[in-house]
């Protein structure tokens, strides 16, 4: 490592097939810019040195000031607050609108965007006849994907997305009408009928009204049970470069309109290796049924035979801060709830991993997804609602992502190499001379 003359440091690099030696700029710390390997050649007409990063385990696709997280610590901050604070003084829609303006808001601030949110929840009615065509017992996610994506259709000047007032109005949209498409699948998949929003409800309050009123006017929830869900909305809001945020990035960089990229990145949600993965524990902890039944199942997960799902992340190499506060949070709700008994096995599954070498050698912990769904089943949500509850506070995120994106003057339409491994050029053989 050297200093270029600039104040910069640079990495040499010698090229063993030609002997020469290259200097590298190192960004912010110890990074370097890909581009900066193309000028490493054999010869003019190679193309230059390329990184090779499947699952891009170490590639940087952004700058971003969004959300910082230190993963060997266990460290979570929006816009730099550290998760714990915003989690125990903060509402949902005020992280949202420091997430997606990067300040907290003052009280005016606050008070007209919440205004803004509460009077765009109605979806138009159309929509409940599209999800009048799914089967009695579709999945939540699958409708609500279908759904945010055939919001598109309703609001084209989405399209504009280089328009920074339209971008607006979409993203007040997208957070105001995701609890009442997901109220609207939970009904569907009840056969109840929908509940209209109530404005003069707040933003989790109506969620609530839209999911649980049945044969009265008016709907009050237990302020324990809405002030839980707020927190998790919270923990859920936004994560840096995920899978989902990562598709919403590349969708976006397509210039596609956010209804179309949510519903990609809620597609990367849904699977089991992400928010999909609060499901999946729910279905293993009933799978596994009882403690006596606990070494059994963890003998399966050392042979490879079984996942323990809610345990490992591709950055916490620590417990994950969010896990630590969604445990207090359940102990909250139980007390109104009842204990969900299903925590018994959890706890104990925690207990064994964290003392198991197989485990503590691959620094795996319990991540978000490991308590979420044991408060959310407490709290009378079917395991089908579980991703569509992390969608809608990571609604937010992802327009996080997507604004920041839009304003990056280095960004372009996302597009990776590849290396082609694949065979050299052969001629056509027809199809009746093929072996
Ligand atoms: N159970 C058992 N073994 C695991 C688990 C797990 N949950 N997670 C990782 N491992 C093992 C892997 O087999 C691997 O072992 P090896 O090195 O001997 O081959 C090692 O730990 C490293 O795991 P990777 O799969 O390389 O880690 P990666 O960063 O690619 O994956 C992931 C992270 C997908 C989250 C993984 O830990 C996992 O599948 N967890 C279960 C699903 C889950 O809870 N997902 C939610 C994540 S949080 C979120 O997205 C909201």
């Amino acid at each position: 490592m050297a200093d270029n003359g600039t104040g910069t440091n640079t990495l040499s690099i010698v090229d063993n097939r030609t002997g020469k030696q290259y200097e590298v700029d190192i960004h912010e710390g110890d990074v370097i810019r890909a581009m900066d390997l193309r000028q490493i050649k054999v010869n003019d007409d190679d193309f230059g040195m390329m990184s090779y990063d499947p699952a891009f385990t170490n590639t940087a696709s952004t700058r971003s000031t969004v959300t910082y997280i230190d993963g060997g610590k266990g460290i979570l901050r929006y816009r730099g607050y550290p998760i714990e604070q915003l989690a125990e003084r903060s509402t949902h829609l005020e992280v949202a609108y420091l997430l997606l303006k990067g300040e907290l808001p003052t009280q005016t601030e606050l008070d007209d965007f919440i205004h803004e949110v509460t009077f765009h929840t109605y979806v138009h009615e159309n929509i409940t006849e599209l999800f009048e065509g799914f089967r009695y017992d579709a999945h939540a996610m699958g409708m609500v994907i279908s759904g945010v994506a055939a919001l598109s259709t309703f609001y084209p000047e989405a399209k504009d997305v280089h328009d920074p007032e339209s971008r607006q109005q979409q993203i007040v949209r997208l957070i105001a009408k995701m609890p009442t498409l997901a109220a609207y699948a939970y009904r569907h998949h009840r056969g109840l009928p929908y509940n209209y929003p109530e404005n003069e409800l707040g933003y989790t309050a109506n969620f609530l009204n839209m999911l649980f009123r049945i044969g009265t006017r008016t709907y009050q929830p237990n302020p324990v049970l809405e002030r839980a869900l707020d927190v998790l909305f919270i923990l859920h809001a936004d994560h840096e470069q995920n899978c989902s945020a990562t598709t919403m990035r590349v969708i976006g960089s397509a210039d596609a309109d956010p209804y179309s990229a949510i519903a990609g990145s809620m597609g990367a949600l849904y699977g089991p290796l992400h928010g999909g993965a609060n499901e999946a524990v729910l279905r293993m902890l009933t799978r596994i049924g009882s403690v006596d039944n606990i070494p059994a199942f963890m003998e399966g997960v050392k042979k490879r035979e079984e996942r323990l799902m809610g345990f490992g992340h591709r950055v916490y190499k620590a417990y994950d801060p969010r896990a630590s506060i969604i445990k207090r949070t359940a102990d909250e709700v139980f007390e109104v709830t009842g204990r969900n008994p299903l925590l018994d096995i959890a706890l104990e599954l925690e207990r064994i991993a964290l003392n198991e070498d197989f485990f503590v050698e691959r620094n795996l912990y319990p991540n978000v997804d490991f308590y979420s769904g044991l408060i959310y089943q407490a709290m009378g949500f079917p395991v089908e609602m579980f991703p569509v509850l992390f969608a809608i506070p990571r609604t937010v995120g992802w327009l996080a992502q997507w604004e920041e994106m839009l304003n990056d003057p280095e960004q372009k339409i996302a597009r990776p190499r590849q290396v082609f491994v694949g065979s050299e050029p052969r001629d056509f053989v027809s199809i009746g001379d093929r072996s």
